[in-house]
């Protein structure tokens, strides 16, 4: 089986004096090659406890990580470039992809350098800038010299040029204007859809995930309480949770409003 499998996934924390906290509690998820997954749930229900175990950052406490196959461990510190050439995490913030004090087209070629198809053949910077609508010449530029959007831009050409088979995404627009955050969405999207790798793309933007998604799990409290198509979850939602997210969303484009619903 390619892409990534999750199954049972437990990830805990530790908590003094309290019993331990289990952030992600029995996750089933699957992201296919090429396929574009939206995991969106509120503040701290787990999302990025989730991508951080699946990027091998933390040990799951039951459970099991796969992908394209392979047991995925957690790794330290030292064999994570290997890990991400395969899975490459994008930021809510930018600035936590990349480094303040070196030029962008730098720190594009350290990624292609842990590319799997090695640096010879792993697409040029001025192609993975222009992949996502940057000039060649901004390559000699230093990340303070971008504004917010063009820093998610260069982020995201950074995490393209290690060759990744998933992209996470968590909560990349979260931190861009309103009106960059559709674009910024379908980019991430096409870039990781256009070379076949799959996406996963964790918000709490129920209205956005539904623009780029092909399939929506909705996250409560460390469970996935729905997963489906994206459209059938966002026009006949199954669990009250989802129904109340959906409910919540301002009515901006007249689409998709539903119904208060009781929940008792
Ligand atoms: N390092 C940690 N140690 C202890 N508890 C943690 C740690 N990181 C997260 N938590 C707790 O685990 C739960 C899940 O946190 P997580 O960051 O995964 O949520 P999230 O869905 O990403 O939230 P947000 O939407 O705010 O980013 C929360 O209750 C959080 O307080
Ligand atoms: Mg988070």
């Amino acid at each position: 089986m390619s892409g990534l499998e999750l199954r049972g996934l437990q990830v805990g924390y530790r908590r003094r004096g309290l019993p331990d906290l289990r952030a992600v509690d029995g996750v089933d998820l699957d992201v296919a090659p090429g396929e574009v997954v939206g995991l969106v749930g509120e503040s701290g229900c787990g999302k990025s406890t989730l991508a951080r175990a699946v990027c091998g950052l933390e040990r799951p406490t039951a459970g099991t990580i796969t992908f394209d196959g392979d047991a995925v461990e957690p790794l330290g510190l030292r064999r994570r470039p290997a890990r991400l050439a395969r899975i490459q995490l994008v930021f809510q913030n930018p600035n936590a992809s990349l480094n303040p004090r070196r030029r962008v087209g730098n720190q594009i070629e350290d990624a292609r350098a842990i590319h799997p198809a090695g640096r010879e053949h792993a697409p040029s910077i001025a192609t993975l800038l222009a992949d996502v609508g940057l000039d060649a010449g901004v390559a000699a530029r230093y990340p303070h010299e971008f504004s917010g959007g063009q820093r998610q831009r260069v982020a995201i050409a950074r995490a393209m040029a290690a060759g990744p088979r998933l992209l996470i995404g968590d909560e990349p627009i979260a931190s861009l204007d309103a009106s960059l955050q559709a674009q910024v969405a379908r980019l991430l999207r096409d870039v990781a859809v256009g070379s076949g790798a799959g996406l996963l793309f964790i918000s709490h933007d129920l209205s956005i995930v539904r623009t780029i998604a092909d399939r929506v799990a909705v996250m409560r409290a460390g469970r996935i309480v729905e997963e489906g198509p994206t459209e059938r979850v966002w026009s006949a939602p199954q669990d009250p949770y989802t129904r109340r997210l959906i409910a919540a969303i301002p009515v901006a484009d007249g689409l998709g409003r539903l119904p208060e619903v009781d929940l008792g």
